[in-house]
Order: C-alpha cells, then sequence, then structure tokens
C-alpha cells in the first residue's frame, strides 16, 4: 500500500524493508524491518562495519536487487510493480549510482561513459558532449576524455563513473563508497562536486562511507547495525 503523504515528500522511501541471503545452509537476515525517507535536498551518510549490509541497502532503493519483504518507493513509484524495463527507465531518470564496481564500459572512451545515460533518453550528441565536458573538467578528468576506460587507473575510473551518475542531475545520488579509491586531494574534489550539485539542484545524496569526515557533511548520520538503521 502507499502512502501519499510520505511520497509527495520523499525522493525515495522504503517501508518495513528485509533482506536475507541464503549462502548454503547459512541464513543470513542482513536487514530486518528498515523503514527509511530521504526527502528533496537531503545528505545522509550510512555508516557501518564492514559486512553491515550497506551495499544491500543501497541495492535495494536503487532497484538493482529485490527485497525479501517490504518495499521501495522511487519518486512515490512502487518499484515492486515495475517490469524490468520500466524500472530501468525510472533508474536512469532519477538515480544517480556511483558504485564500487561502476559498470563502466571498458571499451568506450571516458566522455563515450558519461554521455551514455543522456543518449540513452534520446538527446542532442553536441550538447550532451558538452555537457559531460564540463563535468569531467570538474572531476579533474579533461585530459582524460579520450581515454579508453581500460587505459586510465581506478581512481580516474572512480571519478568517471561520477560524472556519469551527474549527467542526468539525477534526484537522488546514491553512492557506496565514493571516495574509497582516491587520494586525499583527488577525494576531496570529488565530493566538492557532489555537494555542488546538491547545492545547485536539490539532489538528495545517500551515501554509504567510511570516511568520518565525509560523514560529517552531511545532514544526517545513520549507523547500520544489526540490519537496522540507528541515529547516530
Ligand atoms: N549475494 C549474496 N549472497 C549471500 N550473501 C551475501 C550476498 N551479498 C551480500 N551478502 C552478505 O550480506 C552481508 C552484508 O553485505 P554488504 O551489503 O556487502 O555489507 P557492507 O556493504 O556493509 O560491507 C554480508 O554478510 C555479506 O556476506
Ligand atoms: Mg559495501
Amino acid at each position: 500500500m502507499t502512502n501519499p503523504l510520505l511520497n509527495a515528500t520523499a525522493v525515495l522511501n522504503c517501508q518495513r524493508l528485509s533482506k536475507s541471503h541464503i549462502d548454503g545452509k547459512i541464513h543470513v537476515d542482513v536487514l530486518k524491518n528498515i523503514d527509511f525517507a530521504i526527502h528533496k535536498g537531503e545528505k545522509i551518510a550510512i555508516v557501518g562495519a564492514s559486512g553491515s549490509g550497506k551495499s544491500t541497502l543501497l541495492h535495494l532503493l536503487g532497484g538493482l536487487d529485490s527485497p525479501t519483504h517490504g518495499k521501495v518507493h522511487v519518486g512515490g513509484t512502487d518499484l515492486s510493480r515495475l517490469n524490468e524495463a520500466e524500472l530501468s527507465r525510472l533508474r536512469n531518470r532519477t538515480l544517480g549510482f556511483v558504485y564500487q564496481f561502476h559498470h563502466l564500459l571498458p571499451e568506450f572512451t571516458v566522455l563515450e561513459n558519461v554521455c551514455l545515460p543522456l543518449l540513452i533518453r534520446g538527446g542532442h550528441l553536441a550538447d550532451i558532449q558538452e555537457q559531460a565536458i564540463a563535468l569531467l573538467e570538474k572531476v579533474g578528468l579533461k585530459k582524460r576524455i579520450s581515454h579508453k576506460l581500460s587505459e586510465i587507473s581506478g581512481g580516474e575510473r572512480q571519478r568517471t563513473a561520477i560524472a556519469r551518475a551527474l549527467i542526468t542531475k539525477p534526484l537522488c545520488i546514491l553512492a557506496d563508497e565514493p571516495t574509497g579509491n582516491l587520494d586525499h586531494h583527488t577525494a576531496k574534489q570529488v565530493f566538492e562536486t557532489i555537494l555542488e550539485l546538491n547545492h545547485e539542484l536539490q539532489t538528495s545524496l545517500l551515501i554509504a562511507t567510511h570516511d568520518r569526515n565525509l560523514a560529517d557533511q552531511m545532514d544526517r548520520v545513520l549507523t547500520l547495525q544489526d540490519g537496522q538503521l540507528h541515529v547516530l
């Protein structure tokens, strides 16, 4: 059942969200009855020990995996009601993903990878390239735009992933350890780019991180422990 009041203000929310993994005979309840909402422009950090379920939660909220129980709504839409094509379209229109294994295309250039989400929507190539180049400049990759993904470093791939997540100007960015592989200076630069977008466009940010410094710059910090979210 949907709650219209909740959905009117929440960019993304979940109700009684649970996820269990069955690994051979071992049954692991990773997430237990989580209720959570992120509102327009809000910045939230999720912290928690390795294995506490941060990545699992972000995957469920982004519709990349299905819950065992419970519901996820993105922009007021119940994800469980969508077929694969509708889900892809909703993700492309509303969410920006920055994940550790970032699903970039190794045989394509940095510029092509960043343009792709907008090309899928069917925009004008020259306009899209202009936006992509501006973003790549912000994340310090202007000199790498013609390199293939297979020819750049891990940190540069991470920044490409961030530019690709930002180019669609999503309602909400879901980032899993977005600065994990980066040196201090680059991490700061990348994070500032994400914060600028939050400020300019009221993009909501949901970031799983180990970085206390980064978490402290969010509006709220939640800890994932024993399958539940706690206010820190
Ligand atoms: N596909 C899977 N199959 C079985 N167990 C999984 C799977 N994905 C994650 N897990 C388990 O779920 C728990 C949470 O993992 P994860 O969400 O990756 O945690 P975190 O991101 O906080 O490190 C871990 O115990 C992990 O081993
Ligand atoms: Mg993780």
